[in-house]
């Protein structure tokens, strides 16, 4: 069955959703994009997902096509069309079709929305049942990494290179420091039995699924802080986790060849994994 996609108002065949060469989203990477998961065919935390959105935006300048009960009624309609019970709707908007010229196109050009599905195993994934290898990279991205830019080269080049050693997911480090993964939020367990993760700010993205984790764990009584990760302080964690809208909660057992504990899932991230499902399944928040 092929998929069906939704481009500038129409639901129609993903193979036949064409988008103009001199769209400033192919010529610039001149737009943003969000994925929010479904499960059991509801859409995941979706508020928080479509207010990252309408910010992403709003910081560059393009105009919100859609309010939030639209867009949340668009992407409903499409996981419909493709029958999705557990995957991705991805949301893409550019600037649109213009003449190239770096600077913004004069009048009113319409923004170019795509969406798409993909199914995907979510909560029966293997990977969090034996956890997951890391790599370190160096963080190559620009300095606006709080906007969900569809320029994400740096994470390409990132994610490959962790694919190439097997490994599920790159961290990238900056001065020293654990920026963000490739395409996650990065959380450790210190030996101290501290959870910890990045501050927010201009130099990550606010994951939705970091900020739910961190309710959750305040909910249950998990103490956490939010400061800077020491690259290496890698090593030496007790546990590690990422998190994503893809990934939910995803222990890491192996970080650049180095086994933490006793190289398996550890209960910090099996416990936050289970309430994030419950959370996610709506049982709970
Ligand atoms: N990526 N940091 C980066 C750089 C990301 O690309 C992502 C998500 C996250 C986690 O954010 P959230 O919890 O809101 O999914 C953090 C998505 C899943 C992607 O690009 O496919």
């Amino acid at each position: 069955m092929t998929r069906t996609a939704y481009l500038n108002g129409s639901f129609l065949p993903l193979d036949e959703a064409r988008v103009p060469v001199m769209d400033r989203g192919f010529l610039f990477a001149d737009g943003i994009y969000e994925v929010a998961a479904v499960l059991g065919g509801r859409l995941v935390d979706n508020a928080a997902h479509l207010a990252r959105l309408d910010r992403s935006l709003s910081e560059i300048g393009i105009r919100n096509p859609h309010s939030a009960q639209e867009w949340e009624r668009l992407e409903t309609e499409l996981a419909e069309r493709n029958g999705l019970m557990e995957g991705l709707v991805y949301i893409q908007v550019t600037r649109g079709v213009a003449e190239r010229d770096f600077s913004f196109p004069k009048g009113d050009v319409a923004p170019t929305v795509t969406m798409f599905t993909q199914a995907k195993s979510i909560v029966a994934n293997p990977l969090a049942e034996t956890g997951a290898k890391a790599i370190t990279v160096p963080d190559l991205r620009w300095k606006r990494r709080d906007i969900k830019s569809v320029a994400l080269l740096a994470q390409v080049l990132a994610k490959q290179q962790a694919a190439e050693v097997g490994a599920a997911e790159a961290f990238m480090v900056e001065d020293g420091v654990v920026t963000e993964g490739s395409s996650s939020s990065v959380f450790i367990v210190t030996k101290a039995g501290a959870l910890v993760t990045r501050p927010l700010s201009h130099a990550l993205l606010p994951g939705i699924t970091r900020a739910a984790v961190l309710a959750l764990a305040e909910e249950t009584g998990i103490t956490f802080e939010e400061r800077i990760i020491a690259a290496d302080e890698l090593p030496e964690a007790a546990e590690a986790f990422y998190t994503s809208a893809s990934a939910f909660v995803m222990p890491v057992v192996e970080i650049d060849g180095h086994t933490l504990g006793d190289g398996k899932p550890g209960p910090v991230a099996r416990r936050l994994r289970e309430l994030y499902f419950a959370f996610a399944e709506g049982r709970r928040g």
